[in-house]
């Protein structure tokens, strides 16, 4: 289990952003005061797209300058592709904010195959966190997640091997059967554990199954993979909306 578990429900899409936005906020200070730089893996989806937009709308909030931006997951499109996660953050968010270019980490899907771009990233987390592939594992500040409906989160699909994964921070991963059917990269359940906090944003009638598979059924990772997030030293906060949480009993 996680240092803390929290679970907070919201009426709306607005006051799950708006705690979205503070949870971001405090992350970002607490890491800056701590170690005098804020790492970030941002996440894609409709899930993040008001927090995004708001982040954006008070740039003076965030010491960007500190900011360290990687995408927990991404589509193997080009960033200026409408599917690419990379390309949704910089329309909503990172065109916005004083963040150095040279702190902003996309996965390189340039790359000749999603393996290769997967294997080049955890170069990457490697460099700018100052750890070893095979040595210490790289914590994140904060990790955003979505989840889909079936439970997925990052681009950790039901059933599929990639959960199992235990020897790399970053895996290629074939299409689930949500859409977009597009290959994806993903950072694996060691790199989303290792983070000092996790903050999922989860909204919508969709996900009301799945949430409550997982909070009252005794859902396994390999049903609803983001039953798995549970940092080992580090918070875990849902924030549902009254839709997502619909079928909770309490
Ligand atoms: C992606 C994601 C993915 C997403 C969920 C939830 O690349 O699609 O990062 O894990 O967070 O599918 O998406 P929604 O927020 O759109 O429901």
């Amino acid at each position: 289990m996680p240092d803390i578990q929290s679970i907070e429900m919201f009426p709306n899409g607005d006051a799950l952003t708006e705690r979205a936005v503070a949870l971001f906020l405090e992350a970002a200070r607490d890491a800056v005061q701590a170690r005098g730089r804020f790492t970030v893996a941002l996440t894609g989806g409709s899930g993040p797209v008001g927090t995004y937009e708001r982040l954006a709308r008070s740039p003076e909030a965030v010491d960007w300058a500190k900011a360290f931006i990687f995408l927990g997951d991404e589509r193997f499109v080009p960033p200026d592709d409408a599917r690419s996660n990379y390309g949704q953050a910089r329309r909503l968010l990172l065109d916005h904010v004083p963040v150095p270019p040279d702190q902003v980490f996309p996965v390189p899907t340039g790359a000749a195959s999603p393996a290769e771009a997967a294997s080049e990233y955890a170069e990457t987390l490697a460099r700018v966190f100052g750890v070893t592939p095979g040595g210490p594992l790289p914590a994140f500040d904060l990790i955003l997640l979505g989840m889909g409906d079936d439970g997925h989160c990052a681009s950790l699909f039901p059933h599929m091997p990639t959960l199992a994964v235990a020897d790399a921070w970053t895996v290629s991963s074939p299409p689930g059967t949500l859409p977009p059917p597009v290959n994806r990269v993903t950072v694996t359940f060691p790199v989303l554990n290792a983070a000092r906090r996790v903050v999922f944003l989860v909204g919508g009638e969709n996900k009301a199954s799945a949430v409550k598979d997982i909070f009252e059924g005794g859902a396994t990772v390999e049903q609803h993979p983001a039953a798995g997030v549970n940092p080992a030293h580090g918070t875990l906060t849902w924030l549902l909306d009254k839709a997502a949480a619909g079928l909770l009993a309490r």
